[in-house]
């Protein structure tokens, strides 16, 4: 095992679990309307492994991560981040653990308008009363690379900038467990690439956990894995993913979404 410069041991991937969905079935509306959005999916997200999770639009993929991070409610089965299972909390404490262990990038960066760059980052320490840990916090900054920018309020930034600083405030308050929500789908290439770049990086270097939703199958290959998602079953997974190898096993998807 070694140790980074960031003082977080690399070498030896662990096996500890991050997260983990067991049958976990979510079910909108009734009657005509009755979706089955996730079907009995049972995942396992391990700490210090970067997850990409893709299949065809309306697969599911967004709920399972709004599911996994609390953000949603469950129709049945198990959703457990760490030793905690979310569907035994109550919205107090559910909120607690959100703020706590669960960093969230939204597709859109949510950012308000009226802070700056900084602010923005600690918005949700600072909302949870919490010190950010200044080390931790410059680090953040450093390794996305906004140290110049600071002070800066989203309209003075790019998009890849703005994306980048959703990245840092999800990151700012050390969770154990990131999810991320096609955070590169709206960016061009090169903002893309170091989004993904950092994502990857914080795994590494940073012993983060993260899961990203992506259509894209040059994203994916930056992950350690990859879980396809079909009808709300994941219906088959790759590990250490290159983007043809992704593309190859995208195109079976066919036009319905269902796989071959
Ligand atoms: N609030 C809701 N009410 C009713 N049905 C919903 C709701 N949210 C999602 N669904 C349905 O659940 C299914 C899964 O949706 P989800 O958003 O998880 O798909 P997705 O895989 O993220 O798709 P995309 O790639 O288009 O973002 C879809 O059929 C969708 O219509
Ligand atoms: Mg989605």
């Amino acid at each position: 095992m070694t140790t980074s410069p960031y003082g977080v041991q690399t070498a030896a991937r662990s096996t500890a679990v991050a997260a983990r969905a067991t049958d976990l079935s979510k079910v909108y509306g009734q009657g005509e309307t009755r979706v089955v959005a996730l079907d009995a999916v049972s995942v396992e997200f391990r700490q210090a492994e970067f997850t990409a999770i893709m299949g065809p639009s309306g697969s599911g993929k967004s709920t399972l991560m709004h599911c996994m991070a609390g953000l949603d409610t469950v129709s049945g089965g198990s959703a457990r981040i760490g030793d905690t299972e979310l569907t035994s909390l109550n919205d107090k404490k559910l909120t607690r653990l959100r703020r706590d262990k669960i960093g969230f990038i939204f597709q859109a960066f949510n950012l308000l308008p009226t802070l700056t760059a900084l602010e923005n980052i600690t918005l949700p320490m600072d909302i949870a009363g919490r010190k950010p840990d200044r080390q931790w916090l410059d680090m953040v900054v450093e390794t996305v690379g906004l140290s110049g920018r600071l002070k800066h309020r989203p309209n003075q930034l790019s998009g890849g900038q703005q994306q980048r600083v959703a990245v840092a405030r999800a990151l700012a308050g050390k969770p154990e467990i990131m999810f991320a929500d096609e955070p590169t789908g709206n960016l061009d290439s090169r903002s893309g690439a170091e989004v993904l770049g950092f994502l990857r990086n914080s795994v590494r270097e940073l012993g983060q956990t993260v899961v990203m939703v992506t259509h894209d199958p040059v994203a994916a290959s930056y992950a350690d894995r990859v879980v396809f998602l079909a009808d709300g079953r994941i219906v088959d997974e790759m590990r250490e993913p290159t983007a043809d190898a992704v593309l190859d096993r995208m195109k079976r998807f066919d036009a319905k979404g269902r796989t071959s």
